[in-house]
């Protein structure tokens, strides 16, 4: 396979039926369901069952409230979700999939094997992207033997409602894989950010952290609390939410190993976790998911 085989990826663009989701995390779970809104049948892998049975909970409630808001009809969401499977053997689901993405730990040791065990499973014409932002594709692809069809397409928090999705190329993807992710993209509904290179953290995450970075020093140095940071962004720059409930929503154990992941590859002290956020870390506040970040959340 070489970079350049264009013709034959096109061809996958319009046989994209079936896709697996590998990671029933948060993204995992919302990306899932938006693929199965768009028309996809979709599998959702995870070694964890009580993570599939979550999930499943989730995307039910997600997608009925989607309904009840009337985004989409009632029939609408009950056939997507007749398009969502569930299973904990991914790369039995791997061997009969069109697409792969991957949604799983960041870590770079786990994704590198599940590129190299996805690789021996899927079809040769499928694409093995990753929803990694930190952890760039040219990272994975020799862990697979199609190179060409490595890349990353990088989803929002939450991915239901955020439009944004980042195409991502290494220098080896075929321009026909990056074709085929920004075709999904539209028949997703959303909107492709191309990169033509890689950069760690791409462009949305690089704006977000420059405003993060910020926000940690002021509250570390102790010019303003967190909750006041927060009401600035959202009073004073029009931004949905501050910083500090960001983090939270995105989840701080997820920002912790994103910074350790950047550390990792730049060997930068600037780009470690910040104490804050360690701290935080290690006192198990991951935010909204279990409750505690920087804030405290009752439901
Ligand atoms: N999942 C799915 N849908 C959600 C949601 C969630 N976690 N939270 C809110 N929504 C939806 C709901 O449908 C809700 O409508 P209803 O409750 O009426 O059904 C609608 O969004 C609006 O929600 P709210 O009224 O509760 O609150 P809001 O107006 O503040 O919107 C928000 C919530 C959409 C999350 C908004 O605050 C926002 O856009 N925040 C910024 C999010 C952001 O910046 N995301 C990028 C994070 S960075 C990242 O993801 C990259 C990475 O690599 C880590």
């Amino acid at each position: 396979m070489t970079p350049d085989s264009t013709i034959d990826t096109i061809d996958t663009i319009d046989t994209i039926d079936d896709v697996l989701v590998v990671g029933a995390g948060a993204m995992g779970t919302q990306i899932g369901a938006a693929y199965a809104l768009a028309g996809y049948r979709v599998t959702t892998g995870d070694l964890a069952p009580e993570a599939l049975d979550q999930s499943r909970d989730e995307a039910q409630r997600r997608l009925r409230r989607l309904a009840e808001k009337g985004t989409f009809s009632r029939d609408e969401v009950d056939s997507a979700l007749e398009r969502m499977m569930y299973t904990t053997d991914s790369l039995e689901a791997a061997r009969t999939t069109d697409f792969v993405l991957e949604a799983a730990v960041e870590r770079i040791d786990i994704k590198r094997q599940l590129f190299a065990d996805l690789d021996e499973a899927a079809p040769e014409h499928v694409i093995l992207a990753t929803n990694s932002s930190t952890i760039p594709s040219s990272l994975l692809m020799d862990a697979t033997a199609r190179p060409d069809r490595v890349c990353n397409m990088h989803f929002f928090n939450p991915a239901l409602v955020m439009n944004c999705v980042e195409v991502v190329r290494n220098p080896q993807t075929s321009d026909a894989t990056v074709e085929a992710a920004l075709g999904m993209v539209h028949r997703l509904g959303k909107q492709p950010v191309r990169l033509n290179k890689e950069i760690p953290g791409f462009v949305a995450n690089r704006l977000l952290g420059a405003l993060r970075n910020e926000a940690l020093r002021l509250e570390a140095d102790g010019v303003a609390s967190y909750q006041d940071i927060d009401v600035a962004a959202r009073t004073a720059l029009g931004h949905p939410m501050g910083p500090f409930e960001l983090m939270d929503l995105v989840g701080i154990d997820v920002s912790y190993l994103i910074r350790l992941s950047e550390y990792e590859q730049s060997g930068d002290p600037a780009d470690l976790p910040h104490p804050s956020v360690q701290k935080l870390y290690e006192q198990g506040r991951y935010g909204r998911k279990n409750g505690r970040g920087w804030y405290e959340y009752t439901s």
